[in-house]
């Protein structure tokens, strides 16, 4: 039985963040009235504007308060007036850490109507997740840097790998493979990242004994990517390190149509912490303020967050309502979209109010 009342904490942050977040907004309301819950939305003012109007980043007590809601909806940090990684580290990345999110899913669809880069590519042949590993990896900061600024400058940055982590991560993804079509993708680098790569090797092995309908495959990140383009059908879900998991997903991105489609979860599986959801995008500081943005990422990763919340009905109506107004747009982000950011939400909520 799901609860009937959830507190969400907002967070629209920098660019086009701001902007797809009011219609994902908009979506949800549509989806309390239809679905016959309620939500209480504390909003946060975090980000470039704040950092750089009083210097702050993410306070503590700001912290303690986001900990204390159901769920985190999150526009993107980052801007260019603000040196990178102050932002993404000092928020986004503090977030996933401190609220132990340790799993990033990222699924990669290509919806009926939605224009893909792939010729002959066609939505039958392109439905797969990402579970990207979102504590760990090269992403913790552990690293240094040695006589700084002078020629003998060292620079280093290291990729950690825990039994604990890459097991968690693994097991999810495992969990996630029988629910769908029973296929497991292990995406690394075995044949260079010895260390690491064979930790992740020996876990995926070992954990599949407890899943013995699922058929495990294993690829090399490069030719993931070569086979995430020509044959994405091979896939199902994918599991992954930190940063490959990054990089491959915007890819994913633009294969299932731009980074405007691209949705993800945060989660902390056990409920400790209130899971996270955002587009995979950023706050696209090249067509932000214009409302060319396409806020179906967003619309997509509030569905996930509903499903998170125990509102699978809820979650599904948003979803075929985004998914029924793809067709309609000319492209799936930019000026040439053939609808503004905020027709494309009010048409989505529309059809999720009036959908049966
Ligand atoms: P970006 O994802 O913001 O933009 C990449 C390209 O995709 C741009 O051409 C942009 O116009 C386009 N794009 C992005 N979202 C779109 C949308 N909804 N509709 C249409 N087109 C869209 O990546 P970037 O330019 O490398 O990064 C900009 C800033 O955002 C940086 O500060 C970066 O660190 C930050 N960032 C934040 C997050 C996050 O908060 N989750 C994610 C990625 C990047
Ligand atoms: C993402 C982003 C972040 C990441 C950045 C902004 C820290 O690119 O969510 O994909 O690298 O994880
Ligand atoms: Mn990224």
């Amino acid at each position: 039985m799901s609860k009937t009342h959830h507190r969400v904490a907002v967070i629209p942050g920098d660019g086009v963040g701001t902007e797809v977040t009011a219609e994902a907004l908009k979506v949800l309301d549509a989806a309390a009235n239809r679905f016959g819950f309620t939500t209480e939305r504390t909003e946060y003012d975090l980000g470039g504007r704040r950092y750089l109007s009083t210097g702050e980043v993410l306070p503590s007590s700001v912290q303690a308060e986001l900990d204390g809601h159901d769920a985190i909806l999150l526009g993107a940090v980052g801007t260019p007036d603000v040196p990178p990684g102050v932002l993404e580290r000092g928020l986004l990345l503090k977030l996933r850490f401190d609220f132990d999110l340790y799993i990033n899913l990222r699924p990669v669809k290509l919806y009926e109507g939605v224009p893909t880069p792939i010729a002959g590519l066609t939505p039958d042949r392109c439905d797969m997740v990402v579970i990207r590993e979102n504590t760990e990896g090269m992403y913790t900061g552990v690293g240094g840097v040695f006589k700084k600024g002078t020629p003998l400058e060292i620079a280093t940055q290291e990729s950690i790998n825990s039994r604990y982590g890459v097991e968690r991560a693994v097991r999810f993804a495992f969990d996630l493979a029988a629910e769908r079509r029973n296929h497991l993708t292990l995406c690394h680098k075995t044949n260079v990242l010895t260390f690491a790569a064979d930790l992740w090797q020996r876990t995926v092995n070992e954990v599949a004994g407890d899943y013995p309908t699922v058929a495990v495959d294993y690829v090399h990140v490069d030719a993931a990517c070569l086979y995430l383009v020509t044959s994405p059908e091979r896939f199902d879900v994918m599991v992954t390190d930190n940063l490959f998991g990054d990089i491959v997903t915007d890819l994913g991105a633009a294969v299932q149509g731009g980074l405007g489609m691209a949705a993800s979860g945060n989660l902390n599986p056990s409920g400790d912490h209130p899971s996270m959801f955002e587009p995979v995008h950023g706050s696209a500081p090249d067509i932000a303020g214009n409302g060319w943005a396409n806020p179906v990422a967003a619309v997509f990763s509030t569905a996930m967050c509903l499903a998170h919340l125990g509102h699978r009905d809820a979650a599904t109506a948003v979803e075929v309502a985004a998914a029924s107004v793809l067709p309609e747009l000319e492209t799936m982000g930019g000026p040439d979209m053939g609808m503004s950011t905020a027709q494309i939400g009010d048409m989505i909520a529309e059809r999720v109010s009036i959908s049966k």
